[in-house]
Formats: structure tokens, sequence, C-alpha cells
């Protein structure tokens, strides 16, 4: 088991099941998360493979990096770890484009009580066969009963989406930000946060910057450099080197 309670953050390169199986029971406070569904892109295939934003290196296989394989098995064993590694009265919030909501959204409810949808409004179009897709979608759960710090939040979250992105399908800090500041009550100290599918690291920043303390992973070697890189230079200096906008509080 890992042991990472006495550490401000701790960042792994490891596949996201194999992760939660390494955290102790009872033990995170909120999970953000963003996994890198297979559904979406397999059925959408759009153009050469490209998601967003134009990246010298392209991933394995034409791809921009390794998909989660999101099948109604494998997606049940992460949910059943993601319940087994929260606190009692704890949140999660697991991000879903259209389609993955569609097909994997309904599993969320076997495990916990989803609370809301809520609709990140990305404020900038996007590509799209009929509508282009200006939106993407949070499930907000808990585990036991816990509130919210501010119950004048509204389900629709306008938060701009990153153009020209570091690293594929880099969300703002701002985005799981958001989502943090909600779950953490007044009186709550030491919270940890837990994003098993890292990327550039925007949820780490994010915990950071709201004085949690952070446990991730990624499956690629490089996301895991690139958010080491941008966590440790945001401990010392206080600066985003991925993201230089300034938090609307
Ligand atoms: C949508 S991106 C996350 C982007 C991130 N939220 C950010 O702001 O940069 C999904 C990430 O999941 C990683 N990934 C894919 N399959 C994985 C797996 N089985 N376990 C863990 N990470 C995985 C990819 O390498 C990618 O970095």
């Amino acid at each position: 088991m890992l042991n990472f309670k006495k550490k401000k953050y701790s960042i792994i390169n490891l596949d996201a099941i194999t992760l939660l199986k390494k955290i102790p029971d009872n033990s995170i406070d909120i999970i953000v998360t963003d996994p890198a569904y297979s559904g979406m892109n397999n059925h959408l295939k759009l153009g050469k493979g490209r998601i967003i934003g134009k990246y010298k290196d392209k991933g394995e296989k034409g791809k921009w990096f390794k998909e989660f394989v999101d099948t109604e098995e494998n997606y049940s064993i992460f949910l059943s770890e993601c319940f087994r590694v929260l606190k009692e009265k704890s949140h999660i919030f697991i991000m879903f484009d259209s389609y993955s909501l569609l097909s994997l959204g309904s599993l969320v409810r076997k495990y916990f009580p989803v609370k809301n949808i809520i609709v990140w409004d990305k404020a900038i179009i996007g590509m799209g066969h009929y509508f282009r897709r200006q939106s993407e979608f949070i499930l907000f759960s808990s585990k036991g009963k816990k509130p919210i710090s501010n119950r004048s939040t509204n389900d629709v979250w306008s938060i701009k989406r990153i153009v020209r992105s570091k690293y594929p399908t880099q969300k703002p800090v701002e985005l799981f930000y958001k989502m943090i500041f909600v779950s953490k009550l007044k009186n709550q100290r030491n919270l940890t946060v837990c994003d098993p599918f890292l990327g550039s690291g925007s949820a780490a920043i994010a915990a950071l910057k709201l004085n949690c303390n952070f446990i991730g992973g990624d499956i690629s070697k490089k996301a895991i450099a690139i958010s080491k890189k941008r966590i440790d230079t945001f401990l010392k200096k206080k600066v985003d080197i991925l993201e230089k906008k300034k938090i609307k509080k």
C-alpha cells in the first residue's frame, strides 16, 4: 500500500486501476478525474485522430495518448476502487464527453448516488459532425452524506477551454479548482485529493492552490514528467508554467 499521507504530493506512473489498488481504504477526501475514454474516439475517429490543437509528437499508434479501455467490466472495477479509497462523507467528480456519458454514466449509479450532472460550458466552439460541441459533463456524487461549501453554485460552469494547450486535452486549472473548492468545507484541513488520470497535472495545481495534499497517476511517462515539472515549479515559485491565467474567485 502507498504511504502518501505525509507528502504534499505523490505522482505515480501507473495505470489508474493499479494505482487505486495501492491506495488504502477510506483515505481520499475528493476524487476529481478526467479519464481518457476509448469509446468517444473510436466512435468519432475525427480527421486523422486529432483531438484538439496541434502537437509535435503523436503518441502511440497515431493516438495522442493511451486510452483507458472503457468496457463495462473495466469501468466497474475503476468505480468500485474509487468507492473503496474514498472516505465516508466524501465527493467524486468524474468528467465525461457526451458519448461516454450515455454509454458509461449509468454505471456510476451502481456505486454512487449521483447528485448532479454539471455542464462544463467551454465558452469556445469545438468540432462536431452535426452540432458543434461546446460542452462536457461532470458527474458529481458523494460517498455518504456530505454537503457542498456553497449552496448557491449552479450546475452550468462557464470556464474557457484552453486553446493551443501544451498537453492534449489539458483542462483549465479553474475547472478542477471549482470542484475542489465546492467540496472543501470551511472547517476541513489536510484534505487529500486524487486524480488517477492526471495528464498535465491541472488537478494537482488546483489541489495545491487550495492547500490540499494530492495523489495522482498516469499511464504515460511523458504526462508524469510534465506534471512533476509543473508541480515542482508551482511549489517553488508559485508559477504555473502551463497556464498563466489567474483564477476568478
Ligand atoms: C483526458 S487526459 C487528462 C487530462 C488532464 N485532466 C489535464 O488537464 O491535463 C487523460 C489521461 O489519461 C491517461 N491514461 C490513459 N489510459 C490510462 C490508464 N489506463 N490509466 C491511467 N492513465 C491513463 C492519458 O495518458 C492521459 O494523460
